[in-house]
């Protein structure tokens, strides 16, 4: 087919109404009309057999779609058993019980100085995040930059990053219980073989689920915790605060996570 410059000028002008509505991720090989799907009557069995789609269906997804408690015992045998974060970066790239790995372009593992004084985590890639397959590299990630250069951590030299999800939600949108729990097992280990001296859930879903409990971000932010993860002799000292991403939208926050961030300074310094 060949489109003169009136048609490409349409065409990517409605590419960019979808990515900007935020379907922004191909999901299957071919183009699927959910409006003439709807308008149509429901098809009779004889239908049914005589009318071949005109496209060929989605393949399904390679990605295992188990119960959670198997996909959950998969999980947990496969973050144990890495001892170094090499092997858990092979053990997360060989699993395939989050389908979200169908849709991901890249996984973002973590990176950053290991040993780290201070480990954070996040919730889940973004756009940026996933074509580059590294942590926090879009403009939330460099709001964060400038918040650890603050009390004086930086990636190169202290401070190691991940998420709780190593695969992007298509669109971002909000992960499910489910592709947590699949991929919790994996981060836990992750602070485990990280041990940094102290560990910073960054938002409401990172700082829920580490922590197991339903408050909000407002209430649990700013206190220290116990984080144990497995197969570790020792606490961590962990602190929840506001992530970057919010405070992008609600600068007049930022004075609550300066607060945060002197504690995390004053605790490393052997205060607190
Ligand atoms: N937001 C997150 O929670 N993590 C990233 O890596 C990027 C944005």
């Amino acid at each position: 087919m060949i489109f003169d410059a009136e048609d490409r000028a349409s065409l990517l002008a409605a590419l960019a109404f979808h990515v900007a509505a935020g379907a922004d991720e191909a999901i299957a090989d071919g183009p699927v009309d959910r409006f003439a799907a709807r308008a149509m009557p429901a098809p009779s069995p004889q239908a049914a057999v005589s009318a071949a789609p005109r496209t060929p269906a989605a393949p399904p997804p390679t990605v295992s779609l188990a119960p959670t408690a198997v996909v959950d015992a998969a999980a947990r045998s496969a973050a144990a058993s890495a001892g170094t974060l090499e092997e858990l970066r092979a053990a997360l790239a060989a699993f395939n019980g989050c389908p979200l790995k169908a849709t991901a372009t890249n996984m973002v593992f973590g990176a950053g100085a290991s040993p780290a004084e201070v480990m954070l985590v996040g919730e889940a890639p973004g756009a940026d995040e996933d074509r580059q397959g590294l942590p926090f590299v879009g403009a939330s990630g460099k709001l964060l930059d400038i918040m650890l250069g603050w009390i004086g951590l930086d990636r190169a030299t202290n401070a190691y990053i991940s998420n709780i999800l190593p695969w992007r939600p298509p669109g971002n949108r909000q992960p499910t219980q489910a592709e947590v729990a699949a991929c919790l097992p994996f981060i836990e280990r992750h602070v485990a073989l990280v041990a940094p001296k102290v560990v910073v859930f960054l938002g409401g879903t990172s700082a829920k689920t580490m922590l197991c409990r339903a408050d909000g971000i407002t209430r649990l932010r700013g206190r220290w915790y116990d984080y144990r993860p497995a197969g570790l002799d020792r606490p961590i000292p962990a602190m929840a605060t506001l992530h970057p991403a919010y405070l992008l939208r609600q600068p007049a926050m930022k004075r609550q996570a300066w607060r945060d961030l002197l504690a995390i300074r004053e605790r490393l310094d052997g205060g607190g």
